[in-house]
């Protein structure tokens, strides 16, 4: 009897130092710092090289959907221009996530950041402390040029005074960067200079990869790490209710020309366009559809070009849309 109440708390004992030691691991080893080098971008007041930068971030690259306050965040779904300035946040297991002010704002927003610490924000994860960036904005491939355009769009808005708290990650959250499990992402491959606009398959793959992230959304990801499980583009993601999904949940349809379980099989070029500028239908829906109804018509030629020419990926996806408690 002695002998088995001296291995318990021996059990208790290491038990209790092997989580003080992971709680000590993980506490002192979250916030890591790289010293990932800048991207040799310089911001233009070229008009051209502006406008080009507020067409993306207001359309195809959407940074409207997620920077700006709260609670202008269903106006700026059902398509209104307003200033970046900040303040969404979303509350998931890895902490409470906010999307910072970014007009030039000297105190509250990006005035103080270098261009060079906004790209590689962008294209490297990680921040303007040389922390991780959480991967909310898959931005890591866009060409050299429109880098330059979204940076120099940036620096052009009117500064607007908006302090958003800095995003709090919980103890889950720590130990996924002390792990290692999430961390900073750069490109796969060295990023275009520039991508020629033009209804080809190379622009519309540009967009639906790097930009748009059609793809992000509409291949199978894995519900905890966000690794990719699927075919490209042949759907299956989860979005599971959350803050602004009005108790809604979806799974992603499959955008490959599978003539059974394609969406857009029968689709022609002018139904597509039609679709992506009638906007939101669903109610609760993630996908950005205000800011894609900006897309030039050419920009969607491109984009249902290059999805036409996949490879059909049998993927029945049965049911798209879950009503609240489905
Ligand atoms: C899906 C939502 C979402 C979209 C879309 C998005 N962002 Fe973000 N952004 C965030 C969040 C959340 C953070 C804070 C991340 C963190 O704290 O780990 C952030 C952080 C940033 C930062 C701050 C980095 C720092 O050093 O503090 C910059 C700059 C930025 N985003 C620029 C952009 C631009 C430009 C676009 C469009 C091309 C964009 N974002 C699109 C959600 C988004
Ligand atoms: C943030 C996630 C997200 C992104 C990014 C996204 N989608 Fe979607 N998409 C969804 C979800 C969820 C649905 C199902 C709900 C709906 O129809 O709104 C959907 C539905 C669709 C549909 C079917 C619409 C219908 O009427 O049945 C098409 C077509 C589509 N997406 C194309 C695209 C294209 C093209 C892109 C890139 C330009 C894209 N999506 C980017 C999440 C996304």
């Amino acid at each position: 009897m002695k002998g088995l109440v001296k291995i318990i708390k021996w059990a208790g004992i290491v038990l209790c130092s092997l989580i003080i030691g992971l709680i000590a691991f993980v506490q002192l080893s979250w916030d890591k710092k790289f010293d990932t080098p800048y991207p040799d971008i310089t911001a233009s007041t070229d008009s051209a090289v502006i406008a080009r930068g507020r067409h993306l971030a207001l359309g195809p690259a959407h940074c409207i959907s997620c920077h700006v306050p709260m609670d202008k965040v269903k106006d700026a779904e059902d398509g209104m221009v307003m200033p970046l300035s900040g303040g969404w946040e979303l509350s998931i297991p890895p902490g409470t996530f906010r999307a910072p002010n970014l007009t030039p704002d000297m105190e509250t927003g990006i005035g103080k950041m270098t261009d060079g610490e906004i790209a590689r924000t962008l294209r490297y994860s990680i921040n303007k402390h040389n922390g991780i960036v959480f991967p909310f904005m898959p931005f890591q491939e866009l060409s050299d040029e429109d880098m330059i355009a979204i940076v120099s769009f940036l620096r052009s808005q009117e500064p607007v005074k908006h302090k958003v708290e800095r995003s709090k990650h919980s103890f889950l959250g720590k130990a996924l960067m002390a792990f290692g499990v999430i961390k900073p992402e750069g490109p796969k491959d060295t990023p275009p200079k520039s991508v020629e606009i033009d209804s080809t398959l190379v622009y519309g793959s540009y967009l639906a990869n790097s930009v748009a992230n059609c793809n992000g959304c509409h291949t199978e990801r894995d519900f905890k790490t966000g690794a990719f499980i699927g075919t490209p583009f042949a759907g299956g993601t989860h979005f599971l209710p959350d803050d602004f999904s009005e108790g809604y949940s979806f799974i992603t349809p499959n955008l490959t020309p599978h003539k059974e379980t394609g969406i857009m099989a029968y689709w022609d070029e002018a139904t597509f366009i039609l679709r992506m500028r009638g906007g939101k239908i669903h109610k609760g829906s993630p996908m950005p559809w205000a800011t894609f109804a900006r897309m030039t018509d050419l920009e969607l030629k491109a984009i249902y070009r290059y999805l036409q020419s996949l490879d059909p990926a049998d993927n029945k996806i049965e049911k798209i849309v879950f009503a609240p408690g489905e």
